[in-house]
C-alpha cells in the first residue's frame, strides 16, 4: 500500500473580521509543527486572503480559498475567478462543501465544472463528499458518497488526480459536535477509495489519493482518527479557529 502524507486543511468558513483573521494567522506561524509529515492549508474568507496571505508568506502553510467561480472573467456579479485567486497567493481551493451544497443550492454539475477548471488552472483540490443524517438512516451513506466522487470528477484525467485531495464530511457531524466514529469513517473512506479504484481509475491512484476526515474533528478525537488507515487527515472547521487546536491536530496528523 501507498503511504499517504496526511493533509490538514483550517476552514475558517465566513468567521474572523480582520485583525482576527491577520492575529489567528500570526499565531499559526508560530505554533504549527514545521514538520514535513503533514501538509497544512487555511482556508479564510475572501476578504482577507491577501492579508492572511502576506502573514503565512514564506511559511509551509498553504493559502487557500472557501469557493471560487469556474469561468475565467465575465458577466458573473459576486463572483471571483481562479486568476484573481492565483494573484493572491492561493494555491488550493475547496470544492463541493456540504454548506455550498445544502445552503447555496451549488449541484454536482456546478461542482464538477469547478473541479475542472481549478485543475486545468493547476491549484490543488480538495472536493468535499458527504451524507445528510437522512440519507445516512436511510443506509445510503456511500451511495451518496460514491455519486458526488463520480460526478465530482467526471472528466479528470488520471494524471491530473495528484491534485486532487478528498474530504468525506458527513452533513450531520458539521459543527455539531457529534463525531462519525472512527470504524464509520473509515468504513465511508474506504468505499470511496474503491469507487476511485473501480469505477474511475485504478488501485494505484485510489491508494495514492488522500481523503480528509471533517465534521467535529478535535484534539480530543484526531488520533483515533487519524489512525484509520484510509484517513488521511482532516478538514477542521470550528477547532481551526484556535490556534492551539489547529496546531494540537495538526501535530497528531503528523504522528500518526
Ligand atoms: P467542524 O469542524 O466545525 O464540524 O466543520 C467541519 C467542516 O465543515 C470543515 O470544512
Amino acid at each position: 500500500m501507498t503511504s499517504r502524507k496526511p493533509f490538514v486543511g483550517g476552514n475558517w468558513k465566513m468567521n474572523l473580521h480582520g485583525a482576527e483573521a491577520q492575529n489567528l494567522a500570526t499565531q499559526l506561524t508560530e505554533s504549527l509543527p514545521t514538520t514535513d509529515k503533514v501538509d497544512i492549508a487555511i482556508f479564510p474568507a475572501f476578504g482577507y486572503l491577501a492579508q492572511v496571505g502576506k502573514i503565512i508568506e514564506g511559511s509551509s502553510i498553504k493559502l487557500g480559498a472557501q469557493d471560487f467561480y469556474h469561468q475565467p472573467n465575465g458577466a458573473f456579479t459576486g463572483e471571483v475567478s481562479l486568476s484573481m485567486l492565483t494573484d493572491l497567493g492561493v494555491s488550493v481551493v475547496l470544492i463541493g462543501h456540504s454548506e455550498r451544497r445544502h445552503v447555496i443550492g451549488e449541484t454536482d454539475s456546478l461542482v464538477n465544472d469547478k473541479v475542472l477548471a481549478a485543475l486545468e488552472a493547476n491549484m490543488q483540490v480538495i472536493l468535499c463528499v458527504g451524507e445528510t443524517l437522512e440519507q445516512r438512516e436511510a443506509g445510503k451513506t456511500d451511495a451518496i458518497n460514491m455519486g458526488q466522487t463520480l460526478l465530482g470528477l467526471a472528466g479528470v484525467k488520471a494524471e491530473q488526480m495528484a491534485q486532487v485531495t478528498l474530504a468525506y464530511e458527513p452533513v450531520w457531524a458539521i459543527g455539531t459536535g457529534k463525531t462519525a466514529t472512527p470504524a464509520d469513517a473509515q468504513s465511508a473512506h474506504l468505499h470511496i477509495r474503491q469507487a476511485l479504484a473501480q469505477s474511475l481509475f485504478n488501485q494505484k491512484i485510489a491508494d495514492a489519493v488522500r481523503i480528509q476526515y471533517g465534521g467535529s474533528m478535535k484534539p480530543g478525537n484526531a488520533s483515533e482518527l487519524c489512525g484509520e488507515p484510509d484517513i488521511d487527515g482532516g478538514l477542521i472547521g470550528g477547532a481551526a479557529l484556535q490556534a492551539a487546536d489547529f496546531a494540537a491536530i495538526c501535530e497528531t496528523a503528523a504522528s500518526q
